[in-house]
């Protein structure tokens, strides 16, 4: 049997898309799986969601600074996965920027989803800069993490309509739904081996 690529997602708060990523890694068929769970904050929806679906979880502090962590939280996070074989590091709505050690040696290995199309709308609540701006359409993007914000090269993005009526609730609904399908999909195709980072760019190996 082919092998799996060892997952761990890191999550702040309600955790659907680590929900997504774990649900498609139970498809017997699908090539990677969620080994672990890291939340930086106790209260995070998706500690439960984990605990349900029987997968390990970890509790770091990543210090008092809003958006940021420590060296030594960062370091933590590395032992953790170094410990577990991880090969992929997922971002799932992690509210603070990876640096340190984890994102030293996860670099070009840890991926981020955002709920905008970027280069726009970067950094906090990209849907409600979508609709301040007055776009026809958003979406959101998966990306390979740099040490910038939201800056990494794009894997793929999924594009919806922003309607008359919107306002942040509705559009960032539209917007998960289709995150939900863009991430488990980026997940698969780091698995396969089928990505390719070329400068700014992320060539898809077989594309159809
Ligand atoms: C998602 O919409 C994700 O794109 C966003 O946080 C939400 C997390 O929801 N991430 C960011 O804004 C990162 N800049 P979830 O906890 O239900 O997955």
């Amino acid at each position: 049997m082919r092998h799996s690529c060892n997952v761990a997602v890191l999550a702040s708060g309600r955790g659907s898309n680590f929900k997504a990523i774990a649900e498609a890694c139970r498809n017997e068929n699908f090539p990677a799986v969620v080994r672990l769970l890291i939340v930086d904050n106790p209260d995070a929806g998706a500690l439960r969601l984990a605990e349900e679906m029987g997968i390990e979880t970890a509790i770091v502090d990543c210090g008092p600074k809003r958006g940021s962590m420590t060296p030594e939280s960062s370091e933590e996070m590395y032992r953790l996965a170094t410990e577990r074989d991880i090969e992929l590091v997922c971002l799932a709505g992690f509210m603070r920027i990876v640096k340190g050690r984890l994102l030293d040696e996860y670099q070009g290995r840890m991926i981020n989803i955002h709920p905008a199309l970027l280069p726009s709308f970067k950094g906090l609540q990209g849907q409600k800069q979508a609709l301040d701006y007055g776009v026809r359409y958003s979406g959101c993007s998966v990306h390979f993490v740099d040490p910038g914000v939201d800056t990494g090269p794009i894997i793929l993005q999924r594009v919806v309509p922003v309607h008359q009526d919107d306002d942040e609730e509705s559009l960032s609904a539209r917007i998960l739904k289709e995150e939900h399908k863009a991430y488990p999909e980026a997940v698969r195709l780091f698995a396969e081996g089928r990505l390719r980072i070329e400068g700014r760019r992320v060539r898809v190996l077989d594309e159809t």
